[in-house]
């Protein structure tokens, strides 16, 4: 177990000591500790049991920060920081010199993101260095969208864990790369393809999966629970005669089959942005009930959010 709290002296005392500190974010909790600092980035792969081949999310408070450690800032990734920072949009930009190897996996570019939480933001206009920080789950495991996830994981391995409430969006930040010509989403998440579009103009979206994702963090199988997840068009539930050990991810209306109490509704008014802010919360639940050997999803629509939402969903049913 952490110590829990909302001391944002403590929690900088911590950092600047070279510790780490998981902090509230508007998409996920994140599992900080200085960007610059190689020994705290190393903490954060130990941590977290991340392959050292998964590069870090560096957070700031400001673009004009972010401009001190990336070597440019093409004018469509300044419009969408101007526009949506701070909020829910990482930014891949080549990287300089000041941020160390080690945290972005010895890539040249670097991922860079102004969180939107009050807490957060005061904490990093306090410091002289950003903060890598990744979700603060294990690696491969479902985000912790509450201060209460981060402990169950991963109390032991962290210093503080500053509470900042249920986050906001409750899916992890969209990714931009600005690395070529054209920029490309290279990950689905809180802020929507319509609005980054609505910003810039057409994007490429290149999320799909490989064995050498573009974003490590892309496998195919990712953001998974414990238990057997799997898609609804995949098993035939009539076949089945007792329902009682399975449970149900829907999106507005239960399924017939399956007991009520065993069923989390994403969101009953049908809107995709309350279901995102639910998803990871009711992953989780399910995955804790000892009574539930099985959970069934299925795909919500895929409009804004939703898009991030199936990304999520199709990883977590994913086998392989
Ligand atoms: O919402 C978020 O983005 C949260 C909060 C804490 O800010 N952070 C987060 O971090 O989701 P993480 O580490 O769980 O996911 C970061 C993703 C990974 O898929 C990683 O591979 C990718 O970003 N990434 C980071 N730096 C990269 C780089 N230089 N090139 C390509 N992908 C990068
Ligand atoms: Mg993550």
């Amino acid at each position: 177990m952490a110590e829990i709290g909302n001391d944002i002296k403590k929690a900088k005392q911590i950092l600047d000591n070279g510790g780490l500190v998981a902090i509230p974010t508007e998409t996920v909790y994140g599992l900080a500790g200085n960007a610059f600092d190689e020994e705290a980035v190393s903490k954060i792969f130990a941590a977290k049991n991340r392959p050292s081949f998964d590069p870090l999310i560096v957070h700031t408070d400001s673009l004009d920060k972010i401009e001190t450690f990336t070597t440019e800032v093409p004018e469509r990734a300044k419009q969408l920081a101007k526009r949506f920072w701070p909020g829910p949009l990482t930014l891949l930009l080549q990287k300089a010199d000041a941020v160390p190897d080690l945290t972005t996996s010895g890539l040249s570019s670097v991922a860079c993101r102004v969180p939107s939480h009050t807490l957060t933001l005061e904490l990093l206009s306090q410091l002289d260095y950003p903060l890598a920080a990744p979700s603060a789950n294990p690696f491969g495991y479902v985000s912790p969208t509450t201060a209460q996830h981060v402990d169950q994981q991963l109390g032991a391995q962290v210093d503080y864990i500053l509470d900042g409430g249920s986050a906001r969006v409750g899916i992890e930040s969209t990714i931009v790369s600005f690395l070529e010509n054209k920029p490309k989403v290279l990950r689905l998440g809180g802020l929507s393809v319509e609005d980054i579009e609505d910003e810039i103009g057409q994007v490429d979206v290149a999320t799909h999966s490989s064995s050498q994702p573009a974003a490590p963090g892309m496998l195919k199988s990712h953001y998974a629970p414990q238990k057997t997840i799997v898609l609804l068009n995949d098993i035939n539930l009539h076949d089945i005669t007792d329902y009682s050990e399975f449970g149900a991810i829907v999106f507005q209306d239960k399924l017939s089959n399956i007991p009520a109490e065993n069923q989390m509704v994403l969101s009953e008014r049908g809107d995709v942005n309350e279901a995102a802010k639910h998803l990871f919360k009711y992953l989780r639940l399910l995955d804790e009930r000892p009574d539930i050997h099985t959970i069934v999803t299925n795909y919500v629509p895929n409009v804004g959010l939703g898009r991030a939402i199936n990304d999520r969903i199709k990883r977590a049913t994913s086998k392989g």
